[in-house]
């Protein structure tokens, strides 16, 4: 036994017989008070416990079906395992036709707008193809794969991000490689037929992944699912992880010194980026990030801001397991804090990722990028311009 097990065991022990000290205390103690005036003792009717009520909100509802579907004590109850349990239920896991009940599951369902009508009804399909794939990207089990969420149209940023803080390395045993994450821009959403350009640029620069669903904001988290799968397949062997937009700009030479500075055991769960902690959904109808009531009740778990994040390999494996136990939530960063919950982490804020900005006055001012790791928002043409400065030999902050 470990010294740590030991002190747990003990701590375990000790906190046992404060228990029952407080229990001889508290009963003693009542032998006073709870009496009625006739000297008899009051026996307090009802429950001493909190019995929770069940959430009605349709996201809170499907989730608690799907923790019973996992749960092995409910399984052995119904003199099942929880594999035969999934199999029994397969179709609240996997499909792809739209779900037929939504509508009168959701309290006024019909006046939603359509993005939220269309995110439900498609919520539990998850089994996107790739139509343009890297498979050879991870060959040289890379130090750092950067995964730069993008929209087919956003041809410059990619092209920017290639050009500074998203080069692909190969020095010695360090390897950094670079992935653009992409959806579809169908004609029904009024985007131009670009699918001959993205062709001619993954062959030119063989950088680009594109599943076959819908690139919208809430569709997100399908990307954040489909990548995590990506690299269950392709990419296992990466030792860590940055994924965020492409409008930020990221200081990939301060990413690397600190990855390498990390202990064994810290980057083991490492997860680390602008943490947002005791946040709930938005109910104002008029913000992107608006949630109705009637699909999410409750607050979210701390989550890191998605303009940019960094993690370890090992637990995006870890993520992509535990995806199916957690219902798409149309919120990709807040999805991801879920799914972290379920494994028992949280992410870890670090002062480094600046997806608010840094002040005005030091934005002209290169020392400010030299400490940071991540600031949100930078065009193009401010990304190569920050990142040649940076690369300056004679720069001295
Ligand atoms: C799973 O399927 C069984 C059999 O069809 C059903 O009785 C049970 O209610 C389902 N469980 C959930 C959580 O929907
Ligand atoms: C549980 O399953 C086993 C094997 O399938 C069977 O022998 C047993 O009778 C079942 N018990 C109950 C309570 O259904
Ligand atoms: C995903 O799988 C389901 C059932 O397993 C199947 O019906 C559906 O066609 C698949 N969808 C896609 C987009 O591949
Ligand atoms: C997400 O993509 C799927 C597949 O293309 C599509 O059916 C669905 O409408 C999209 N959902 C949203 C909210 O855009
Ligand atoms: C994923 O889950 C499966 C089954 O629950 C388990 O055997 C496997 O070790 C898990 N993989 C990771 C990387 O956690």
């Amino acid at each position: 036994m470990s010294v740590g097990r030991r002190r747990l065991k003990l701590l375990g022990v000790l906190m046992m017989v404060n228990f029952f000290i407080y229990l001889i205390v508290e009963v003693s103690k009542s032998d006073s008070q709870d009496k009625n005036a006739k000297g008899q003792i009051i026996v307090p009717r009802g429950k001493f416990w909190k019995k929770p009520t069940p959430s009605k909100a349709y996201w809170n509802k499907e989730q608690r079906k799907l923790d019973q579907l996992y749960n092995p004590i409910l399984a052995l109850l119904a003199n099942m395992t929880v594999e035969e349990n999934l199999a029994l239920n397969a179709s609240l896991l996997n499909s792809c036709d739209a779900d037929s009940a939504v509508p009168s599951e959701v309290k006024d369902f019909g006046n939603l707008p359509e993005r939220y009508k269309d995110f439900l009804s498609y919520m539990r399909c998850k089994n996107y193809s790739l139509v343009i794939d890297q498979p050879h990207k991870c060959n040289n089990k890379p130090f750092l794969l950067l995964a730069i969420k993008s929209l087919t149209p956003h041809f410059d940023r990619r092209q920017a991000i290639r050009e500074s803080w998203g080069k692909e390395i190969n020095v010695g045993d360090l390897t950094v490689v670079r992935v653009f994450l992409l959806g579809e821009t169908p004609p029904e959403d009024y985007f131009p037929d670009l699918s001959d350009i993205v062709k001619y640029e993954s062959e030119t620069h063989k950088d680009v992944l594109l599943w076959d669903y819908r690139d919208t904001f809430f569709n997100l988290t399908l990307k954040e699912v489909l990548f995590l799968k990506w690299v269950s397949t392709s990419c296992a062997d990466v030792q860590f992880i940055f994924k965020g937009d492409d409008d930020v700009f990221v200081n990939t030479h301060q990413i690397l010194d600190y990855l390498k500075s990390l202990s064994v055991e810290k980057a083991k769960d490492l997860f680390i980026g602008d943490v947002i902690k005791d946040a709930g959904p938005h109910r104002d109808k008029k913000l992107k990030y608006y949630i109705p009531e009637t699909i999410y009740e409750g607050s979210y778990p701390p989550y890191a801001g998605g303009g940019g994040f960094l993690y370890s390999g090992k637990l995006a494996l870890r993520l992509y397991n535990v995806t199916d136990q957690v219902i798409l939530y149309p919120i990709d960063d807040v999805y991801t804090g879920m799914c972290l919950k379920k494994l028992g982490l949280a992410p870890e804020k670090h002062k480094g990722f600046k997806t608010f900005d840094i002040d005005e006055k030091q934005k002209k001012n290169i020392c400010s990028y030299t400490n940071l790791m991540l600031v949100h928002s930078r065009n193009p043409q401010e990304m190569i311009k920050i990142w040649s400065q940076l690369q300056d030999p004679h720069l001295n902050c």
